[in-house]
């Protein structure tokens, strides 16, 4: 099992802090962004990292996290040079992969929970994590059988059927770029997670998990500051 973490687009809902960094290099309390999707993946056994980010601010995350050494841990770097969708992180990793299953983890979602269990339990098809939030309408949205089987997802739908998110955190079998190569552009000019999503909930495959512990998509000032207030709480329960 190898890891992606994706770190690119231009953050732009987080103008102006986003005008001279990337959103994942900015601050929760006492760390970039980034360091808490990478520890989702370290926490999970996983040590081949691929990180992709925007040509912009590239220089700065090699300067960051570097060979990975220091985390124990093997770090290698692509750039994504322009936002074409979560789903082409596949296709940029298609080297990198070799024809490995992979986790991807967005660089701005931070996690409380552990998933060394779903990702070591895990052997075919694609595991997703939902998780039940007030604002449905961010996010892709999973609806459930009364079975808690996934029966649809839809992208950021005006109007929701659930209020269940699928959160920043993908694993999928040795199928998946494959499956992405099939993908067309949405209307937003982006291959979505949320159409990979569904060819593996079409072929049934798709396990849909749940997140127990907290979650943050950090795109916006509200669950940026959210998320900030969460890790420094942590920070100072650890003290
Ligand atoms: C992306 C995905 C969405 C998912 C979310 C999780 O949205 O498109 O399906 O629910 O990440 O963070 P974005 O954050 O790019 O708007």
């Amino acid at each position: 099992m190898k890891g992606i973490i994706l770190a690119g687009g231009s953050g732009t809902r987080l103008r102006p802090l986003t005008s001279i960094t990337s959103k994942q290099l900015l601050p929760i309390y006492n760390k970039p962004m980034i360091f808490f999707p990478l520890q989702t993946l370290l926490n999970a056994g996983i040590r081949d990292v691929l990180i992709i980010v925007a040509p912009s601010n590239a220089g700065d995350f090699l300067k960051l996290l570097g060979s990975g050494k220091e985390f124990g841990c093997n770090f290698s770097y692509e750039i994504q040079d322009k936002p074409e969708g979560l789903a082409q992180a596949f296709l940029i990793g298609e080297n990198f992969l070799g024809g490995d299953a992979a986790t991807l983890v967005l660089g701005d979602n931070i996690f409380e929970d552990n998933f060394s269990e779903a990702i070591t339990t895990f052997k075919s098809g694609g595991r997703v994590f939902a998780k039940e939030v007030p604002d449905p309408e961010r996010f892709g949205v999973v609806t459930f059988d009364e079975n808690k089987r996934a029966i649809s997802i839809e992208e950021k739908p005006e109007h929701p059927k659930s209020n269940y998110a699928v959160t920043g955190l993908y694993i999928y079998d040795n199928t998946v770029v494959e499956k992405v190569k099939t993908l067309q552009p949405s209307s937003r000019g982006e291959l979505e997670i949320t159409d990979l999503n569904n060819v593996y909930l079409r072929e049934g495959t798709l396990d849909v998990a749940f997140v127990a512990g907290k979650w943050f998509d950090t795109g916006t000032f509200e669950s940026l500051y959210e998320a900030t207030q969460f890790v420094r709480e942590r920070e100072l329960a650890k003290t």
